[in-house]
């Protein structure tokens, strides 16, 4: 992992830090409906899906999306984070016996031991840590373990060029109050543009991929993987 890979997954180790931010995650609201979306989205393609992964899922909000969504799946809620593991077994209390808890590292995905044939791994606001080559490294570990057929999803914060930083820089703060997503964290800049997620998924030999929704500095990617 990148040292500022290491620094972003270490602030969340901090209990008070996660608590802090959860209470005050009021972006989370905004989200409900890519999140929704997401959802339905692979739920019309793979409506038998078993088996939902979840990464970087802190509450866990996608994989209960996800599960809402999906009656025949499990999911599995994974990240690095013990304090924001406590936090998801609350939240998710409504589907036990369908969610199994696991420490995941996104950055090397081969050594958690995960099953293969996935019918969707979701993620959200956590793939921004991730330098450019790590993201291309997460999306091609991330499709190994999919089913063919199988939905790669990230809801994810990106960095547009400069004249779009400005322009939605000028009038976001009138649509998302300041601070709408909890106490300050530690972040990479610049951040990953649209344009280096979808050469990452092409990289990863996902070719399938859509811009399924986007609200200023956040997008909903989704990619398929082939079939065959
Ligand atoms: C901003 S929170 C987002 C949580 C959740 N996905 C959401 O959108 O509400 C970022 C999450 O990424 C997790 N995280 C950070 N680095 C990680 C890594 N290398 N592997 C797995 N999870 C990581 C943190 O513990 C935290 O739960």
């Amino acid at each position: 992992m990148s040292s500022q890979g290491a620094e972003a997954t270490r602030e969340w180790q901090d209990r008070e830090f996660a608590q802090r931010w959860v209470a005050a995650d009021h972006f989370e609201g905004l989200l409900g409906l890519p999140r929704r979306i997401a959802a339905a989205i692979v739920s019309a393609d793979r409506p038998d899906s078993t088996l939902i992964l979840d990464v970087a899922s802190g509450p866990g909000a996608f994989l209960t999306a996800m599960l809402d969504e999906l009656p025949t799946a499990t999911g599995i809620w994974s990240d690095t984070s013990t304090a924001m593991a406590d936090e998801a077994r609350v939240r998710l209390a409504a589907f036990a016996g369908r969610v199994e808890f696991k420490e995941v590292d996104m950055t090397d995905l081969p050594a958690a031991g995960l099953p293969s044939g996935i019918d969707a791994i979701v993620t959200s606001r956590a793939a921004h840590h991730l330098e450019r080559a790590e993201l291309g490294r997460f999306y091609a570990q991330a499709k190994e373990i999919l089913a063919p057929g199988g939905w790669l999803v990230n809801l994810d914060h990106i960095g547009p060029v400069e004249v779009w930083d400005r322009r939605l820089r000028a009038v976001r703060s009138r649509f998302v109050p300041s601070g709408a997503e909890g106490p300050k964290h530690h972040h990479n800049y610049p951040l990953t543009s649209v344009s280096d997620h979808l050469d990452a998924y092409a990289e990863a030999g996902i070719d399938d991929v859509e811009v399924v929704w986007r609200g200023f500095y956040t997008c909903l990617f989704m990619g398929r993987k082939a079939d065959s």
